[in-house]
């Protein structure tokens, strides 16, 4: 695989952790504890293959109606993670950032995060975006309510209001549009993850639990997606002769 066509951008939807512990009679939270080790797994196979960026959905807007026991193990587990991976993420040149709404996040699984956002933000090989507390759509209306805010105060000329301004606001600004969407657990839709940014994205869905995901899954994904033509609304002909002439 050139790298050419290797995805800039992959984006995970992780699920299946419940199933996974179901099916051996363990509780959810053990399915999360499992899944944590395949974030791990993730961001090696990414890095490794210089992939600059993977976006993880962790957690949704919607995962806040989960259980509280549920939500208090999987804020734990992300605390954890932000705390044992730190120095590892740094002496790998990974650079962390959270999209969604941090300031709903109880407090000390937030300063973790925000230490290791902070901390590694100085990392140029690779950058994990971890999606905590997000939802497309709310995102979306953040990022039309910060314009609304700036067209009222004269800094923004609503008439010029176009995606770029929109884009600007949302907080995945600073990366490029997911190429690949990978979602685990079978489920064939996107629950609310990069609603505006996934327009162009190739979707990869398998039926392995997110705890079972191995790097021959992540390679089938890449693999697959390095073979789809993406045509961005033109012809087969004209991207075949757009390719042949750069
Ligand atoms: C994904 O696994 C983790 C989160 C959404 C937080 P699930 O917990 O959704 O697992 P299933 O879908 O119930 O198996
Ligand atoms: C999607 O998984 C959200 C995350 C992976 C964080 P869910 O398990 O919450 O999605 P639904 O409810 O099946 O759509
Ligand atoms: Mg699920």
């Amino acid at each position: 695989m050139t790298s050419s066509n290797l995805p800039k951008h992959v984006a995970i939807i992780l699920d299946g952790n419940g199933r996974w512990a179901a099916a051996r009679g363990l509780p959810r939270m053990a399915g999360h504890q499992h899944g944590a080790k395949a974030v791990r797994l993730s961001v090696r196979a990414c890095r490794d293959r210089g992939i600059p960026y993977l976006t993880l959905y962790a957690f949704s807007v919607a995962n806040w109606s989960r259980p509280k026991d549920e939500i208090d193990a999987l804020m734990r587990i992300c605390q954890e993670f932000a705390e044992g991976e730190h120095d590892e993420l740094i002496r790998r040149g990974i650079a962390v950032q959270v999209v969604g709404d941090l300031e709903d996040i109880p407090t000390p699984t937030r300063r973790a995060m925000e230490k290791l956002v902070e901390d590694t933000a100085g990392g140029t090989e690779m950058t994990l975006a971890l999606a905590l507390s997000y939802g497309g759509r709310r995102d979306m209306a953040n990022a039309m309510r910060a314009l609304a805010v700036r067209a009222r105060a004269g800094l923004v000329i609503p008439e010029e209001i176009n995606e770029k301004s929109l884009r600007n606001f949302l907080t995945t600004s600073s990366m490029p549009d997911p190429d690949l969407i990978i979602r685990t657990g079978g489920e064939k839709r996107l629950s609310d993850f990069l609603l505006f940014e996934a327009a162009y994205a190739e979707l990869f869905f398998t039926d392995t639990l997110w705890p079972d995901f191995t790097e021959e899954t992540f390679e089938e994904a890449v693999a697959t997606y390095s073979r789809r033509q993406r045509r961005y609304g033109r012809t087969g002909e004209q991207v075949r002769r757009l390719a042949a002439s750069t």
